[in-house]
């Protein structure tokens, strides 16, 4: 099977407020398998749909194998998030480099809350609520903000800063 490509900017869709998902079907595992696909093959820790051309409200993400400075990062597997809310638990913000897979060979500083409150849906439908912090904690923020529109490069203020 021939696997989508990741749209990139400035495609309008990765800056379109996305729709909710309502149908929990085989329609819509089959399109996160898709997602999780695409996004081991880019190398890319986190995927959502508008990245490969789709409207709805559903992010996958995964650190699997995942070193960053030296350091390896506690494994998780690949999941999808449906219709994700995020609730910020603690002022502490952290500031680290991000890039995306939508902006290739770009990275730079951003500072986001080091624990947040995430819930959304499973692919059956089932809701959850959880804890997340530290890195995992951003990823799943990163990946909320492209449902949204939005874009790494929103919160930097210094475009000095930015690292090809
Ligand atoms: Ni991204």
């Amino acid at each position: 099977m021939k696997l989508p490509t990741i749209f990139t900017v400035p495609d309008p869709l990765l800056r379109k407020e996305l729709t909710p998902i309502s149908t929990f079907d085989q329609e819509l595992s089959q399109m996160a398998e898709t997602m999780i696909e695409v996004m081991r093959k880019a190398d890319g820790v986190g995927l959502a749909a508008n990245q490969i051309g789709i409207d709805a409200r559903i992010f996958v993400y995964g650190l699997e194998a995942f070193e960053l400075e030296g350091q390896k990062y506690r494994k998780i597997y690949a999941q999808s998030v449906i219709i994700p809310v995020i609730e910020v638990l603690e002022s502490e913000m952290e500031t680290m480099e991000e890039g995306c897979l939508s902006i290739p060979n770009l990275w730079g500083p951003v500072e986001r809350p080091v624990r947040v409150r995430l819930s959304g849906q499973r692919l059956n439908g089932e809701s959850f609520s959880r804890e997340v912090t530290g890195y995992e904690a951003r990823v799943i923020q990163h990946e909320t903000d492209h449902l949204n529109g939005k874009l790494f490069l929103d919160y930097i203020t210094d475009p000095s800063k930015l690292r090809r």
